[in-house]
């Protein structure tokens, strides 16, 4: 684990700020080379921590019991399978196009962008964990019914655990790559 591991890290670390102090989050909108292709990749970010808040809310709500158990297998199996999908093509693309173009546009943030790659592999971890646990409870509603309520919370834990990683990669990702998207006019 390093200081910049997911697990520890409380924002955008300070040296990988040199930017974000020039262009601040409130001036983005406004700013002329801030593109719209930049306004639907953050778009994409509210998606997945929307998706992200809905299977964690079914979850909370199927442990009260307050779900019929069929809505929420099939609720579980769609948004669950929306997320981990959108989430691996997203990360797919950031690694291989998005975080190279913008390490040869400035090489200041090289240590910054390994940091958000090396966070998307510990993403891998949360959402295997995910798909796992879904499964089984999906699977045991056919198999053995009485049984799969054991699986929901461990469903609910892989699910606030990937909010909570999502809230500080997000987050932290916009914050070291707006700012050098609009500085060099990329993306427009
Ligand atoms: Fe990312
Ligand atoms: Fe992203």
């Amino acid at each position: 684990m390093t200081q910049y591991d997911i697990t520890v890290r409380q924002g955008l670390p300070e040296e990988m700020q040199t930017l974000l102090r020039e262009y601040p989050r409130d001036a983005w909108p406004d700013h002329p080379n801030f593109a719209a292709s930049i306004e639907r990749w953050m778009g994409a970010h509210t998606m997945f921590r929307q998706i992200a808040a809905i299977v964690a809310t079914d979850t909370e709500e199927m442990l009260d019991k307050q779900l019929d158990p069929d809505w929420y297998a099939m609720r579980l199996g769609h948004f669950g399978n929306a997320l981990v999908r959108n989430l691996h093509g997203h990360h797919t693309w950031e690694d291989r196009k998005f975080f190279p173009e913008l390490m040869e546009a400035d090489e200041r943030f090289t240590n910054g962008l390994e940091m958000l790659e090396a966070d998307h592999d510990a993403m891998d971890g949360l959402l295997d964990g995910l798909v796992q646990s879904s499964n089984r409870f999906i699977k045991l509603m056919d198999l053995s019914r009485q049984d799969a309520p054991s699986e929901l919370p461990e469903v609910l834990n892989q699910a606030t655990g990937i909010q909570a990683f999502l809230d500080r990669h997000l987050t932290d990702e916009e914050d070291l790559t707006v700012p050098i998207l609009l500085h060099h006019k990329l993306r427009g």
